[in-house]
């Protein structure tokens, strides 16, 4: 075990997981070279300029010292390292499997990059990966060695990560546990080691990142790379079914007049069952819960297992879409020739990501059904005209602006921005005061008393 603090890591990927890792590690005092093939990527790192917008980001990037190299080479740097990180993107295919060619083309590069002589090498799997690939990754690298007739010493471990997006620093340097799934105790020892600070909070936190008061150090849960594969798709399910559960429940509440605000809470304080992802709404999105649990669907399929509680969390959160619109029917009698104002594009506030957003679908399916739609989000507009130049939504630069003339608000992010607004002042500008609140963000009783007519999820 190589019993310098300091390692020579390499991360190939510079996405939110790969950036965010090789900020938090550099950061920490290792020595980090972070990889990507897009050569524009690299050249903006190197400017200090974040690609991805990530709260915390650019101030760690802006003081990053002489810890951290960008570079679109990853051969350059193998013989001096100690750990290669893959986290490189591994999009979902067609039929619910996972693209796995740029994980491949990592492990074939390193394969056909070692050299005998060099330190033993660790390989870690970051990216989110079906399970099997840790497996998978140590023979695309050992068919690349075997080509030139090479014995290198090298292992593979798995790594998952849990960050959340808009949070990602604050989830690396403050994480609840580190998984590492490593048969090879060297392996172990040596991803330990990388975590010791985080493991023991023995750094000095950054000021864009505080520690939270009382944290308690994570845990560290040491696994087969078979089980770290799986518990990462199982996180996600889990919570993904939890939203999807509290969403299902929240119909029935609404029906009775309970309010699922009051539910969540009272079933959250007993500590089987947590606080955590029990709030009710638009249903959930991002580039994690849709692929993970499609992925986790797709391997019960191929292994012969009926997951019929994945696939009901996934099918809750495409009817939770479609109840926005009826909420919306509700309020309006006819949607065809009506105007809604829809506030919010991402899929989560905090961040400009669109991917699997609710808002996608339901203003495609508004659209279909012959109303006119504006929208207004803080930081996702952007990225929503890029993605759908051709789309006949008119895209505004304020709340207020949004409403004027609107027959109805829908609400599906919950950005803190809203939160304060002067909605009496709004609703005068409206059409007709109707709004749905698609994450439960404004008491009812308030937004009545503003003149809305006013629909939340389950109250
Ligand atoms: C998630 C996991 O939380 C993280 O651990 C993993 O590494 C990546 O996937 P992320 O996709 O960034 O993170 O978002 P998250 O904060 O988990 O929210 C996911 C979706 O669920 C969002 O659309 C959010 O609006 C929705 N959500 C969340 C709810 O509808 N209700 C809740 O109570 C919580």
């Amino acid at each position: 075990m190589k019993n310098r603090e300091k390692l020579n890591i390499i991360i190939a990927g510079t996405g939110y997981v790969g950036l965010t890792t090789g900020l938090a590690l550099g950061y920490l005092g290792h020595s980090v070279t972070c990889v990507d093939k897009n050569t524009e990527i690299i050249d903006k790192l190197e400017r200090g300029i974040s690609t991805i917008y990530e709260p915390g980001l650019e101030g760690l990037l802006e003081s990053k010292g002489n810890n951290l190299t960008f570079t679109a080479n990853l051969t350059d740097y193998l013989p001096q390292a100690d750990l290669v990180i893959i986290a490189v993107g591994t999009p979902s295919k067609s039929n619910g499997d996972t693209d796995l060619s740029f994980v491949e083309a990592v492990a074939r590069e390193i394969g056909a990059s070692l050299n005998e002589g060099t330190e033993p090498l660790v390989v870690v799997n970051k990216s989110t990966v079906p399970i099997g690939t840790a497996r998978r990754v140590e023979s695309v690298i050992r068919e690349e060695l075997e080509k030139r007739n090479l014995k290198c010493s090298f292992s593979v471990a798995s790594n998952p990560e849990f960050l959340r997006e808009g949070s990602a620093l604050h989830d690396t340097f403050y994480p609840d546990r580190i998984v590492i799934g490593a048969e090879d105790m060297r392996a172990f020892n040596l991803v330990r080691q990388m975590y010791a600070p985080i493991l023991e909070q023995t750094f000095n936190p950054p000021q864009e990142v505080p520690r939270p008061e009382g944290f308690s150090l994570p845990a560290l849960l040491h696994t087969s790379a078979t089980s770290a594969e799986l518990i990462k798709y199982t996180a996600n399910s889990f919570l993904a079914m939890k939203i999807s559960f509290i969403n299902e429940v929240a119909a029935i509440a609404e029906k009775v007049g309970a309010d699922i605000v009051e539910v969540a809470r009272g079933i959250g304080l007993d500590k089987r069952i947590g606080p955590g992802f029990l709030n009710a709404g638009a249903g959930w999105g991002g580039s994690c819960f849709p692929k993970d649990v499609q992925s986790l669907l797709f391997a019960g399929s191929q292994y012969g297992c009926d997951l019929s509680l994945i696939q009901a969390a996934l099918d809750v959160n495409r009817a939770q879409r479609k109840r926005m619109i009826e909420k919306l029917q509700q309020l309006l009698k006819v949607i065809r020739g009506s105007t809604i104002g829809v506030l919010g594009l991402a899929f989560k506030p905090n961040t400009d990501d669109i991917r699997e957003s609710p808002a996608i679908d339901i203003i495609a399916e508004l659209l279909d059904m012959g109303a006119r739609v504006k929208a207004y989000d803080p930081i996702a507009a952007e990225k929503y005209r890029g993605q759908f130049p051709d789309q006949n939504v008119q895209l505004c630069d304020s709340v207020e602006e949004t409403a004027k003339e609107s027959d109805a608000l829908l609400l599906l992010t919950d950005w803190d921005e809203f939160r304060h607004l002067p909605w009496a002042e709004i609703s005068q500008v409206m059409s007709r005061r109707n709004f749905v609140d698609g994450r439960n963000m404004f008491n009812p009783e308030e937004m009545t008393s503003y003149g809305f007519s006013y629909s939340g999820v389950g109250r």
